[in-house]
């Protein structure tokens, strides 16, 4: 559903855009919940460290998270953030519940941070050809921010 408003974008453009967006928000919720998760369960030699460089990407992925739902807002649709959606309609594969070292943690974010951030690099050019150059703008902004999560995790895995 769609409120009508004063925003100038082609009903096209505007559709897009909620259909990209609102896939993003339920993956970075997912994501979200994950990285806590680690943050709570990691153990191991490297515990003190991982556990706060865990905390650290919620952060950056927080602030993302709040934009891109009220982009969703701002484009006349209801963001939804709710467990049951997000649980239902996520794209990213299940966090397990068996990794046993901190670096099966760090590889298992660092896949799910790059999947997002791959994800939302392919959305700004579907948004930018759809007519939207705001909401693509906000989805390099979101590419940008989780490249840089994929970075400190990669780093953690490098030989
Ligand atoms: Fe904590």
């Amino acid at each position: 559903m769609m409120r009508t408003t004063r925003i100038a974008l082609t009903h096209n453009a505007r559709q897009t855009s909620i259909t990209l967006l609102q896939q993003v928000l339920a993956d970075a919720l997912d994501l979200r919940l994950a990285t806590k998760h680690a943050h709570w369960v990691v153990q191991g030699p490297h515990f003190q460290q991982l556990h706060e460089l865990f905390d650290n990407l919620i952060e950056p992925l927080d602030a993302q998270i709040d934009s891109i739902a009220e982009r969703l807002a701002s484009l006349g649709s209801n963001p939804d953030g709710r467990v049951q959606t997000v649980a239902k309609t996520t794209g990213l594969p299940e966090y397990a519940v068996n990794y046993k070292t901190g670096f099966d943690h760090v590889a298992a974010l660092a896949d799910r941070f790059a999947m997002l951030s791959n994800s939302s690099r392919t959305a700004i050019d579907e948004t930018a050809s759809a007519g939207d150059a705001v909401t693509s703008d906000l989805f390099t902004e979101t590419s940008r921010s989780l490249d840089q999560n994929v970075w400190f995790l990669e780093s953690h895995l490098a030989a």
